[in-house]
């Protein structure tokens, strides 16, 4: 059947993005080319030319109108939606917020929830993964920016961001979107979860204690001259972008722990190694086993950018207006970058010299001046939070649990509960 507009595009890639852009490339090669109504979309698999358009040619790119005009409904004008000089002088007030050491200190983080959690572990053989990390992580990440006791808001926020992923993720897909005026757009129960997500946030901002990062953030943009609703939509948009691709992250590096209990035990005797000479220190293993996990499961597996200027990426001639997609899973799971891609091999990133990323095929944070500005902190949130829990337990596959598939939803999360078996180590 003739589709001139490509409403079919617009389908699977909503439906089974991982089918729609390898079947593509299977048909295209390295650069795709496909309609989507009146615009020309493009689908690069190549790391460089994933290079070029992150880093050397970014300001050639924008977030995409339909990005901004729907992420914006939950999130305002924060860091991950702005553009030009106002996105730098964002960038360069909340940067150094987010990159400054931990605070408030781990041991009081740990203390207060996380290891209490771990301990009620000891009492069962059997964990879910999923909802144990979930409801761990967003203890913890409220904990951390805002330093107010997390408990009564955990369950609400929780749901409320379930709402809102689900709204904006369809939006996203719609084909026509009502404009921002109007009054009912989604449905009841979106409309609802986003009043209760902005209504949580913005108590949370307001209530955040000295030493919180909430906290430090406020002073920060206030020296900054930033308004204040620029200040709540900034603290909004740390929150949301931190959860869900944090918590995918830490599922997915200890489900291929689980199954390769061996690197548990090598991160293990590797701290118990440093205690005795150095003190405690990161894990470099478990970061390997980090980077590996992200590479085979990256949580935010598709970036998209708008064309704001012509400009010519691997030999093709873009427009302005064009539409341009990046499926991470692609180049992450290249032959060409990876020797036998499919499998978890964390000693790729143990050797600096033939770190991959420097070649740009592993860009689970995107890449250049528009890559995540939280990938320090993530990688921190890791070690703090796998590392005691790996000194304490030990996770292996349950027999009857089959590996998680692959939900391509407004993250890349596992489509069911996964459920590890544990033993005390
Ligand atoms: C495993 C965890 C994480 C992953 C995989 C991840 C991934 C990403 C990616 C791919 C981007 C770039 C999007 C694009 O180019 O279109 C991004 C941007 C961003 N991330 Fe993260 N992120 C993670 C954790 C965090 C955390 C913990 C924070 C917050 C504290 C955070 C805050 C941000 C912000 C503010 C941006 C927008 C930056 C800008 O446009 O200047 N992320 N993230």
């Amino acid at each position: 059947m003739s589709d001139p507009y490509g409403w079919q595009h617009l389908r699977l890639m909503q439906q089974d993005p991982d089918r729609f852009f390898r079947e593509l490339h299977r048909d295209q090669g390295d650069i795709a080319r496909f309609v989507l109504g009146t615009d020309t979309c493009w689908s690069f698999a190549h790391p460089h030319a994933l290079q070029q358009i992150l880093t050397t040619h970014w300001r050639q790119f924008q977030k995409t109108t339909r990005f901004r005009e729907v992420v914006s409904r939950a999130l305002g004008a924060g860091l991950l939606l702005a553009e030009g000089a106002g996105w730098q002088r964002q960038r360069q007030a909340v940067q150094p917020v987010l990159n400054q050491a931990a605070a408030p200190t781990s041991p009081d983080v740990l203390s207060n929830g996380w290891q209490t959690r771990l301990d009620r572990w000891s009492a069962v053989n059997r964990i879910d993964l999923d909802e144990e990390l979930r409801a761990g992580w967003m203890e913890q990440w409220l904990w951390q920016l805002t330093g107010l006791d997390p408990t009564p808001c955990v369950a609400p926020l929780r749901q409320s961001l379930r709402g809102v992923q689900s709204a904006l993720l369809r939006q996203l897909f719609q084909v026509f979107l009502p404009p921002r005026w109007w009054p009912w757009w989604g449905r009841r129960d979106e409309r609802q979860a986003l009043r209760t997500f902005r209504r949580l946030t913005r108590e949370l901002w307001e209530q955040a204690l000295p030493g919180s990062r909430y906290h430090h953030l406020r002073q920060t943009l206030t020296t900054h001259g930033t308004s204040a609703t620029a200040g709540l939509d900034e603290a909004r948009t740390l929150l949301f972008n931190g959860y869900e691709t944090t918590t995918c992250g830490l599922l997915w590096t200890l489900w291929h722990l689980a199954r390769h209990p061996s690197w548990q035990d090598r991160v293990v005797t590797e701290i118990a190694d440093q205690c005795h000479s150095q003190g405690p220190r990161d894990s470099t293993l478990l970061s390997a086993c980090w980077h590996e996990a992200l590479r085979l499961h990256p949580p935010a597996y598709l970036l998209s950018r708008e064309v704001c200027e012509r400009v010519e990426i691997a030999g093709r001639s873009l427009s302005a207006g064009d539409q341009v997609f990046l499926f991470l899973p692609l180049p992450h799971r290249d032959p060409r970058a990876f020797e036998s891609p499919d499998e978890f091999r964390p000693e790729r990133f143990l050797h600096p010299a033939a770190h991959p990323t420097a070649a740009g095929g592993w860009l689970p944070f995107g890449q250049g001046p528009r890559g995540c500005a939280g990938e320090a902190w993530a990688g921190q949130i890791c070690q703090q939070l796998l590392l005691p829990l790996l000194r304490q337990h030990r996770l292996t596959v349950c027999e009857e649990t089959p590996e998680p598939r692959p939900q391509f939803g407004f993250a890349l999360a596992p489509a069911a509960p996964v459920w590890v078996a544990r033993a005390p180590r």
